[in-house]
């Protein structure tokens, strides 16, 4: 059978009793497009000169290395034309990014973490890409913040790429996370992890350790009996990773299962965690719900949350669904 490469997946998926509307469909393949770009840019690295810091801040309060600038300006330029927009939001923005007046503007909302991973980038780790797409509401012709303000279950599609000994694209649109692989001769992406799925239990985790004397009660409980191995409370040895690349972290989680957690710490009492709701918790969430794991911030389904601002922060923990049902039942026992 012939190879079945990204355009022509989305297109048999729209024929399929009309599940992805043909704007949709345009939007993810334009995505697709700018993250091998990107992809070919971290390849290229020292050699294109895009290592290093950028110089500036962006509205988190951290330092910028060039590629997070590179790929944001990668996706903004190639989405700004399409005619499927009303908006763009990104972690490294402000305020949401208008759609030009000389182009046509559309239906739906894409944000992203264009960069994510970005400490690994000079030592030539995999980092990746995180995106999410939301209906812009009815009768809105100039986006602001609010109308991004939507709970993760309205998103309609989101997706990773992730930039490592292989490109990888995972998507969904709600049925299903597919998986496509970089073919660099050709320049596509091609369907080579179909039904993508979490295994259930895990004895695998991935935390940052150094944080530990700043976590509460309920991770500090978790995570030592974890360490405990098999004479512990949870009766099997556990092993650790921790990439310091959320997509990394997933995809191996996607692929082997596991469980990840960025909870909130003491570190800054004013933040619910590190990680930001709309451009890393959500789209996550989405993905690696519909591969049969669970995403929650301890308390809740991640993807039922109403966020209150584009760059508010959540605790995390996502991955096998026994482990992340554990952890959230720890935090609601205490
Ligand atoms: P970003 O590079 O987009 O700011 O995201 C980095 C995130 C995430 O990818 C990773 O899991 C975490 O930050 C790493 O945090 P530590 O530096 O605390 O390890
Ligand atoms: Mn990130
Ligand atoms: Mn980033």
């Amino acid at each position: 059978m012939s190879r079945i490469t990204l355009s022509r997946f989305l297109i048999e998926q729209q024929r399929k009793a009309g599940t992805l509307p043909p704007e949709l469909r345009l939007l993810i393949e334009t995505v697709g497009r700018a993250c091998k770009a990107i992809s070919y840019s971290v390849n290229k690295g020292a050699l294109a000169g895009i290592l290093g810091e950028a110089g500036t801040g962006n509205i988190q309060g951290e330092a910028q290395k060039k590629l997070d600038v590179i790929a944001n300006d990668f996706l903004l330029d190639a989405n700004e034309w399409g005619g499927s927009l009303a908006a763009m939001a990104s972690e490294e923005m402000e305020l949401p990014y208008h759609i030009p007046g000389e182009y046509p503007k559309g239906e739906y909302l894409l944000m992203f973490d264009p960069l994510d991973g970005s400490s690994n980038i000079d030592v030539n780790i995999s980092v990746g890409t995180i995106f999410s797409i939301l209906r812009c509401p009815e009768g809105i012709d100039h986006p602001t913040q609010e109308a991004f303000l939507q709970p993760g279950t309205k998103q309609v599609a989101a997706g990773y790429t992730v930039y490592g000994p292989q490109t990888m694209l995972v998507l969904t649109f709600g049925s299903g996370v597919h998986g496509f692989t970089l073919d660099r001769e050709h320049g596509s992406f091609v369907l080579t992890h179909s039904d993508m799925q979490v295994p259930e239990s895990t004895q695998e985790f991935a935390i940052n350790m150094s944080n530990m004397r700043h976590w509460e009660a309920p991770v500090k409980r978790y995570v030592d009996e974890m360490l405990a191995g098999k004479t512990g409370p949870l009766g099997k040895d556990y092993n650790m990773r921790w990439v310091a690349s959320m997509v990394a972290e997933v995809h191996r989680i996607i692929t082997r299962g596991g469980i990840f957690m960025y909870p909130k710490d003491a570190r800054d009492p004013d933040k619910a965690g590190k990680l930001r709701i709309m451009y890393e918790g959500n789209p996550m969430a989405f993905i690696i719900e519909q591969a049969g794991g669970a995403a929650t911030n301890g308390y809740q389904r991640i993807l039922e949350i109403q966020p209150q601002g584009l760059h508010e922060r959540i605790a995390v923990f996502l991955g096998s669904k026994e482990e992340v049902e554990r952890i959230t039942r720890y935090h609601q026992e205490q």
